[in-house]
């Protein structure tokens, strides 16, 4: 049987790490899980339930709800990858609002939000073959992970980047508003207690502020086959 690794993949908020998560998969035939979609889906579910708000987290309630939450991911032929389900529904359409992202790392920061997700991000990646992509799958979902990958650019250019796909998606956003949610997610992700963003100290770091993703898939393609042929 041919040799399977564990690819992780961290970085800021809006650094293409999803792009490139869905190449690889697709290449190599691997799983891809895209742990932010957990997070936000945790979130949405929180903000339904008004244990979330602008203004106020009601930690207590949502973390004796943490045992109504089902989360799974369903491949969409279609689209190529595997969208997010909570609790049986599609929801990959609103876990990407900004008004998500802007609650988001409020709901991450929580240690039991992150210790049931983590679980079952690592029974995920229990076979190899896979492309995992978040925060802190480098340093604490699978700190043996055979590549890790950490993706950063400019917040101008990320902002820009995440501007451009709501408005696509055909949402009414402010390039302002996104510039400072870009930032202020950044801030609270890598100054949280609880597994903060961190580059691992055997990551490769990536910065594409300036590469496009042909260039990058290329590089990160010749680091897998590297890996896959030891
Ligand atoms: O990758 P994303 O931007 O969709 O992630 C949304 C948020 O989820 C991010 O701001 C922080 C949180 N997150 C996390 O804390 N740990 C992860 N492994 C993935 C995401």
């Amino acid at each position: 049987m041919s040799k399977k690794i564990i690819i992780a993949i961290d970085g800021f908020s809006s650094t293409g790490k999803s792009t490139i998560a869905k190449l690889l998969a697709k290449k190599y035939n691997y799983i891809y899980v895209d742990t932010g979609a957990m997070y936000r889906a945790v979130t949405l579910f929180a903000k339904q339930n008004n244990f979330v708000g602008k203004s106020f987290l009601d930690k207590e309630n949502l973390v004796s709800s943490l045992n109504e939450i089902s989360l799974t991911f369903q491949f969409n032929e279609k689209l190529g990858f595997a969208e997010m389900f909570l609790n049986g529904l599609n929801v990959e359409k609103e876990i990407r609002t900004l008004e998500i992202s802007q609650l988001v790392s409020k709901v991450s920061a929580i240690s039991a939000v992150r210790k049931k997700l983590v679980a079952e991000q690592q029974l995920m990646g229990e076979d190899s073959g896979i492309v995992m992509d978040g925060r802190d799958i480098g340093t604490v979902v699978f700190p043996g992970a055979e590549l890790k990958l950490f993706m950063t650019a400019s917040a101008d250019k990320r902002a820009t980047r995440r501007y451009k796909e709501l408005i696509d998606r055909g949402d009414k956003v402010d390039f302002k508003d996104i510039l400072f949610n870009v930032e202020e997610r950044d801030r609270i992700d890598s100054t949280r207690e609880d597994s903060p963003l961190l580059k691992a100290n055997d990551a490769i770091e990536f910065d594409n502020s300036d590469m496009g993703i042909t260039e990058q898939f290329e590089r990160i393609c010749a680091l897998v086959d590297a890996k896959l042929s030891v």
